[in-house]
């Protein structure tokens, strides 16, 4: 679908596209430092940073007119094409959540609305009161009051209990006390998903997610921050995540055929940058390892933060322990129930940042690692989004042969996370890559390409790109990178709370990381240490299933404050013994302790 947009000349490319609201890769915010905004110019006159559009792109790309649209302005009418790999199609997003959640008690209720305004004890001035409520008088404002004296009909409200205090938060004409709905939400770096509840019985009642429109200001934590910093990022970022929930919101009621002012309470689980950007909150301190995070849940109304319910709907966001682990990391350990366990346990959620939780109903301790996106996917020369079009699974033959599953059962356009992770490590069983992750050069199916040796995964001929998808000895490098960070990591949690293989009872994977990866891949590439007595679970999107059942009840609200109140954090950035094991770690698998079948 062709789209014009006019902007003022001297503008980037990528102004434009953003101007155009097209979802578009833009992984680094526009800085010119990951190469993916790649577009095609047709036609006009434009100026561009050309030594760094040449790191990123080969000669004949060049000759065939791509750049890359945060660095070249345009000053006259122009023309482009954005190809295939740059566009952002609809993501791989995992649904589930836990089904078990004990008794419901959400944190709203509705009760038909009673007034007497003639009795004999009406000469002290008329009462109100709600049938069957009986908890403390809830605060009302004058307005609500006016409204239910003057009502000529049946009203029903709406009253919370979140953050201790009974509060009406809407009126409804009639007898709606049938019906009480919520959303759960995973605000997520990349994606926002949503879900419709029925807060009587529980039950999903729409499911719908989006890609959060940050995305296109900056894909990374670092970069949303450093937007952050500035009052006007500040909003731009604010506005962006609220129209990427208000999109879901419409998408969930339009689907069930009720209106958004219906909604009754709102959970959203999401990392702390996440969390605090939507508060409104400036980020600057996050980017300080001595951050002070209040463990508090960040409670809002609909109103004060722009979501299009009910004015006066509570929105709840799962509290975090630390600037890297933050509410979905609580969402995770809510899920897979760690803080309840006698056994120790051992929680991984792996994306761009990695959040490693260790404990058990008597301690949790967490860490949190710069895993890098490489396991979602990003920053790889074919690395993409799980979504159609990305090969997820793949098995390399001794000859070199390869077989791959794409998503969506298409021609491939890239790599997504978990493809990558069985690439790596079915290249290291073939032979291909030594024990450094360095490629054999005379292994089959490596070849040398522009920077050095590099494998190749699918020729151009069978892409829906029309180009190579391959491994590079780059991406190969930030892979080897990114696991030893994740497996030094759990290494250095392990020997703080002197903790051996064995005594780890419960892996948890969290994320699309841990529902998608071949765990016997994650531990021959060394991503994670061999645990001989545990059990492996896969919990899918934690957060999401945490913000769930933060909506049907107000005990497991409690649970969560708890859970953050008392759980540890060990900053690896000041730690010496992370060095340590990192290096040690730059090695498939890794150390010979922590993978004793495999030497
Ligand atoms: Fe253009 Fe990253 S290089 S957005």
């Amino acid at each position: 679908m062709n789209r014009m947009v006019t902007v003022e000349a001297g503008l980037t490319v990528l102004d434009a596209i953003r101007e155009a609201g097209i979802q578009f890769e833009a992984i680094c915010g526009g800085k010119g430092t990951c190469g993916k905004c790649r577009v095609i110019r047709v036609s006009g006159k434009v100026s561009e940073e050309g030594s760094v559009c040449a790191k990123f792109l080969t000669l004949d790309e060049q000759r065939k007119g791509y750049c890359l649209a945060c660095l070249v302005r345009v000053w006259t009418d122009a023309v482009f094409t954005i190809p295939i790999e740059s566009r952002i199609d609809t993501p791989q997003i995992l649904l589930d959540v836990a089904r078990t959640i004990g008794t419901i008690h959400p944190s709203v209720h509705k009760y038909q609305v009673e007034k007497n305004t003639t009795g004999p004890t009406a000469i002290l001035g008329p009462s109100i009161r709600f049938t069957g409520y009986t908890g403390k008088r809830p605060v009302m404002t004058e307005e609500q009051r006016q409204v239910i004296l003057h009502a000529n009909g049946p009203l029903t409200g709406v009253i919370s209990l979140d953050g201790g205090t009974s509060r009406l938060i809407s009126l409804e004409e009639g007898d709606t006390t049938g019906s009480l709905f919520g959303i759960a939400l995973d605000l997520g770096t990349t994606t926002v998903v949503g879900l419709l509840i029925d807060l009587i019985t529980g039950e999903v009642i729409r499911r719908a997610s989006t890609l959060n429109r940050q995305i296109t200001l900056g894909e990374e934590l670092v970069t949303r921050i450093a937007i952050g910093r500035k009052e006007d990022g500040r909003a731009e970022l604010r506005a962006a995540a609220l129209g990427s929930i208000n999109e879901v919101i419409h998408k969930l009621t339009r689907d069930a055929g009720i209106m958004d002012s219906e909604i009754n309470d709102i959970c959203i689980g999401g990392n702390t940058v996440m969390s605090w950007l939507f508060a409104g909150r400036d980020p600057t301190p996050l980017e300080y390892v001595d951050a002070h995070i209040p463990t508090d849940p960040i409670i809002l109304t609909a109103k004060d933060c722009g979501i299009a319910t009910g004015p006066d709907v509570l929105v709840y966001c799962l509290p975090a322990v630390s600037r890297f682990v933050g509410g979905d990391a609580i969402g995770d350990v809510l899920t897979a129930g760690i803080h309840k366990k006698m056994e120790i346990s051992l929680l991984i959620d792996l994306g761009t940042n990695g959040e490693i939780i260790l404990g058990n109903k008597d301690w949790l301790v967490s860490t949190s690692c710069a895993s890098g996106p490489a396991f979602e996917g990003a920053g790889m020369r074919s690395g993409m989004r799980a979504m159609r079009g990305a090969i997820d699974t793949v098995k390399i033959g001794l000859d070199g042969h390869v077989t791959i599953h794409v998503i969506g059962d298409t021609e491939p356009k890239g790599i997504c996370g978990s493809g990558i992770i069985d690439v790596a490590a079915e290249m290291a069983r073939a032979g291909i890559l030594d024990f450094s992750g360095k490629f054999v050069d005379t292994a089959p199916g490596v070849r040398q390409g522009e920077n050095g040796p590099e494998f190749l995964l699918v020729p151009a001929l069978k892409t829906a790109t029309g180009k190579d998808i391959v491994i590079t000895s780059e991406d190969m490098a930030y892979l080897m990178d990114s696991k030893a960070a994740v497996l030094a990591a759990i290494t250095v949690l392990l020997q703080k709370y002197r903790l051996r293989l064995h005594d780890i009872q419960h892996v948890f994977l969290a994320g699309a990381f841990g529902s998608f990866g071949n765990i016997d891949h994650l531990i021959s590439f060394g991503i994670l240490p061999e645990f001989p007595s545990a059990k492996f679970h896969r919990i899918g999107n934690g957060s999401l299933a945490g913000a769930y059942a933060c909506l049907l009840s107000i005990d497991a609200r409690r649970e969560a404050t708890e859970i953050a109140e008392r759980m540890g954090y060990i900053d690896l950035l000041v730690d010496n013994d992370f060095i340590e094991e990192y290096w040690a770690a730059l090695r498939i698998p890794g150390k010979e302790e922590l993978f004793p079948s495999r030497f």
